[in-house]
């Protein structure tokens, strides 16, 4: 008796791809992220009780690549409702700039493999001057985890594809954590803050649901004869443009660029054409006025668009050419019910143009030389 296995997709669990496998796996990857971490009162990472954070005026925040971007996420959201110095760098730059840091400065370095090396040196760098350091690692006993004072698990799992999918979630999720422990520390909580903690809450059941309603493959069939793309967003969501650019032009090779929408008339507009399409993240929130402009201002140069924004926003539907839905959300956690929907849209399009999007072409899972 025979029977025939081929180990590699006994892994995959009958998905084609490890990155599509860790995209349906989003669900049960935050509900790790929150165990532990919710409660009656609100929020608490217990790896934090020794941290003064009550006292904290500037937060640097160092990463690379996907990490980066869950790092900006985290710089528009706890700005918004504290006056906290909050700046981000990539760590290749962070780590040959001349950071200042002082007993009022907590530094948080943020790496799913917890080996990268300009995010290690960036680290080593910050503590000689004396810094607090909080990681935010997936992988337990990495490198990094050693060397910060202490590290936030994200609890995703391990991740195979090479492009992060559910660990930029739960990078999201604890950035967001992380935040709301802060805000609440120094006495900051109010409505909109317990409606992302709500939301956060019901964010698997959320995913779940996107995960299983929304199909996208025409889209993305279209799509994927344009060799552009040019993505745009404003405020918490232009990091979702930077990360939907990101996961194109990694797995897909297609030249994707990401702006703040407002900078399009800098420059960047001068591309656009109907060869250059635009996607842009639209939400109905704080910025949309702005954004819907922004849209306009495309389409006067026949640029053809595709939108994400929020169920129930048919005010699009007059401008745009195509678009996609996720549920209404605060405005805080669009980058998260997004999420998915960028990284789908990318991942079909490598594969319908017959790239493997698990082993993209020159790019490494964790790189631990500079
Ligand atoms: C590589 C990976 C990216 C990742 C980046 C940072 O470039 O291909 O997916 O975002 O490294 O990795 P880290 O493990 O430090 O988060």
């Amino acid at each position: 008796y025979h029977i025939d296995w081929d180990e590699a997709a006994a892994e995959k669990s009958g998905y084609k791809h490890f990155m599509i496998k860790e995209i349906y796996e989003e669900p049960e990857a935050i509900e790790s992220a929150l165990v532990g971490r919710v409660t009656l009162d609100g929020p608490v990472l217990h790896e934090l009780k020794e941290f003064d954070l009550e006292n904290v005026e500037k937060i640097k925040l160092v990463a690379c690549g996907t990490s980066y971007h869950a790092a900006l996420v985290f710089k528009y959201f706890v700005e918004k409702y504290a006056n906290i110095d909050i700046e981000v760098d990539v760590a290749s730059e962070f780590r040959y700039r001349n950071i200042y840091v002082d007993d009022k400065t907590l530094v948080v370095a943020i790496s799913q493999s917890g080996e990268t090396a300009d995010t290690l040196e960036s680290v080593r760098i910050v503590k000689k001057k004396g810094a607090k350091v909080v990681a935010i690692s997936n992988v337990v006993g990495s490198t990094i985890t050693r060397e910060s004072d202490v590290t936030v698990y994200m609890n995703a799992g391990p991740e195979i594809g090479v492009a992060a999918t559910k660990t930029y979630v739960n990078q999201l999720v604890v950035l967001y954590l992380l935040g709301m422990e802060i805000l609440k520390k120094k006495g900051i909580w109010n409505e909109d803050l317990e409606n992302d903690f709500e939301f956060l809450k019901r964010s698997p059941n959320l995913f779940r649901k996107l995960l299983e309603d929304f199909k996208i493959d025409e889209l993305a069939s279209y799509y994927k004869n344009y060799n552009h793309f040019m993505y745009i967003g404003r405020g918490i969501n232009h990091p979702t443009a930077l990360e939907g650019a990101l996961k194109l032009k990694e797995i897909s090779y297609i030249n994707a660029t990401a702006y703040p929408a407002g900078e399009l008339k800098h420059g960047p507009i001068a591309l656009l054409d109907p060869k250059f399409p635009v996607f842009a993240i639209a939400p109905q929130g704080y910025l949309y006025e702005k954004i819907k402009s922004n849209i306009e201002e495309s389409k006067a140069r026949k640029a053809r668009i595709i939108a994400i924004t929020n169920e129930g926003n048919e005010d699009l539907l007059k401008i745009v050419d195509d678009i996609i839905y996720v549920p209404k959300a605060p405005d805080d956690m669009y980058p998260l019910i997004m999420s998915p929907v960028i990284q789908m849209f990318a991942y079909l399009i490598a594969d319908m143009r017959g790239y493997d999007p698990d082993k993209p072409r020159n790019l490494a899972k964790s790189v631990t030389v500079e």
